[in-house]
């Protein structure tokens, strides 16, 4: 007899609706690309092999991405999306090396009037729940970097109770803030005899100034960014004094603008698929820049149009990534070859200019 208090088990759905582990693949000198489920796919990748997992999830039901019973945005509650994610993270603690970090793009999210259990509109802490599920599966909380977003734009798109001069007027114990958006850090430490696996991320002073640091330390990533990719030295490079304040509200979201996304470059292009909800650019290339080396392998489960790849590749490193959605998937595959031709070409230039990083 089961226990009265054990979980019941969800019947196994049934062997025609399982998707096959590689539907597509697409692949460059230093990319891969698949076409596959995220969770059945990381089963297949070496222990210690990746060097910073950096990706955008599903956020929870918020968006459906593809019919596919595999699609991790196509569930009914956060609790469920939760029990499908952990088999992710799980795999991730166990691919990443020891010592280095995974840095998750999320957002909390909003219960619109009636849609919680108990009728109450409110927030619901996403990114808690993201953190939750990392420690329980073996990684440490490293850090919460906020990406300021402007809560004037939120309200113009949402037209949040919560946000409105209206509200703060009326009864402001119904006023919130805006919400930004964060990248979660979480680090796998390295167990007793993993040592030897361990490879420090190295900054050399001779090759990137304090300021530079102290600019990515800053706990509300804020600075313009756009030349973040150049090399260190470079003249057309912002000088690091130039740190832009936080703008105004109702400015836009000005620092890490987030509009820098791949689906700009789409929007030249009618044939091409825009995606749903891309990861910005500039905060990819943020944390590929703090804690990657040039060379190491970065991994995006839900790799999407590729935004992570392109970024990887642009900076030198090299990238693996699944995506489910075929149309995405193509996009993807499509944005990383163009990258690594682009890229090839401008590590030849850094070659023949003797850039340092
Ligand atoms: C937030 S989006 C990531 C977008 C991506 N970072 C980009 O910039 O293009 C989440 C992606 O996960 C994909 N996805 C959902 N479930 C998946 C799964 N089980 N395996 C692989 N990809 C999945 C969706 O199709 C969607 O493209």
């Amino acid at each position: 007899m089961p226990r009265p208090d054990a979980p019941t088990i969800p019947a196994a759905p049934p062997a025609e609706d399982i998707p096959p582990l590689v539907l597509d693949q697409a692949s460059g000198d230093a990319w891969n690309l698949y076409n596959a489920d995220c969770v059945s796919f990381a089963r297949n990748l070496p222990d210690n092999s990746v060097d910073l997992a950096v990706y955008s999830p599903p956020f929870s039901n918020l968006y459906v991405y593809s019919e596919s019973i595999a699609d991790h945005g196509n569930c009914a509650s956060d609790a469920e999306f939760f029990d499908h994610y952990r088999y992710l993270v799980r795999e991730k603690a166990r691919i990443l090396r020891p010592g280095r970090l995974t840095a998750i793009h999320v957002k909390d999210l909003v219960y619109y009037q009636n849609s919680s259990e108990d009728g109450s509109a409110g927030l619901r802490a996403f990114s808690d729940g993201c953190t939750r599920v990392h420690l329980e599966e073996g990684f440490a909380f490293h850090c919460r970097i906020t990406i300021y977003r402007d809560p004037v734009l939120e309200r113009s798109k949402t037209n949040a109770h919560g946000l409105l001069w209206k509200t703060f007027q009326g009864d402001a114990s119904f006023c919130r803030v805006g919400m930004p958006e964060y990248l979660m850090v979480y680090r796998k430490w390295a167990k007793p005899g993993e040592e030897s696996l361990v490879r420090p991320v190295t900054h050399p002073k001779d090759k990137v100034p304090l300021t530079r640091w102290q600019d990515l330390a800053t706990p509300v990533w804020r600075t313009n960014d756009i030349d973040l990719w150049l090399p260190y030295g470079d003249p057309r490079r912002t000088p690091h004094a130039q740190v832009w304040n936080l703008r105004d509200p109702g400015q836009g979201d000005a620092d890490l603008p987030s509009t820098d996304v791949l689906n700009v470059a789409i929007a030249k292009d009618e044939r091409a698929e825009r995606h749903l909800c891309p990861m910005p650019l500039n905060i990819t290339k943020r944390a590929i820049d703090l804690y990657t080396n040039r060379g190491d392998v970065v991994w995006s489960p839900y790799a999407g149009i590729g935004s992570e790849g392109v970024s990887a590749l642009s900076m030198g490193r090299k990238f693996v990534g699944t995506e489910l959605n075929p149309t995405y998937f193509r996009q993807g595959a499509k944005f990383l070859a163009e990258e690594a031709q682009a890229s090839a070409y401008g590590s030849l230039l850094d070659l023949m200019e003797g850039a340092s990083w």
